[in-house]
């Protein structure tokens, strides 16, 4: 099993979206280890974004994650981190495919709605930072084993 760390950001919170969107991997079969509901410090979004400080983006991206509050996720299963990857879709929303979160509700890339982990490596670092171990919940969601 391998886990990755998904978060709504602020636009798909103020536009209704975490249900839609906490519901597609739900009912594609992954289990969900951790969530919650919370405002992004100005800290935790410089780390999270750390690989991309010095980039044209950087600094409305920083503002924008901190700029309302975000529903944070831990999901995980077989391939965690490509499978959601895909299901999101890609960065730039007229590049993701049709049926991708990004290409059924987004419209620009700077508010592309959600994050994912894109390697084994920064859903690690990610988990870490965005989660305390003890919210991490270990238990058997019994009906993945037959998806
Ligand atoms: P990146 O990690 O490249 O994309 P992804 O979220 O698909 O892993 O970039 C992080 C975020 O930075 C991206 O979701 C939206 C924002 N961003 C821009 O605003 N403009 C850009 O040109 C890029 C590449 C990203
Ligand atoms: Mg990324």
């Amino acid at each position: 099993m391998e886990r990755t760390l998904i978060m709504v950001k602020p636009d798909g919170v103020q536009r209704g979206l975490v249900g839609e969107i906490m519901s597609r991997f739900e009912k594609k079969g992954l289990q969900l280890a951790a969530a919650k509901f919370m405002k992004v410090s100005q800290e935790l979004a410089e780390t999270h974004y750390a690989e991309h400080k010095g980039k044209p983006f950087y600094d409305k991206l920083i503002v924008f994650i901190t700029a309302g509050p975000v529903f944070a996720m831990v999901w995980e299963a077989d391939n965690a981190i490509a499978l959601t990857r895909a299901m999101i879709g890609k960065t730039d929303a007229v590049e993701a495919a049709p049926g991708t979160i990004r290409s059924d509700y987004a419209v620009h890339t700077n508010l592309n709605l959600v994050h994912g982990s894109d390697s084994a490596e920064n859903a690690e670092r990610e988990i870490a930072l965005w989660f305390a171990p003890e919210e991490i919940v270990d238990y058997d969601r019994t009906i993945a084993r037959w998806i």
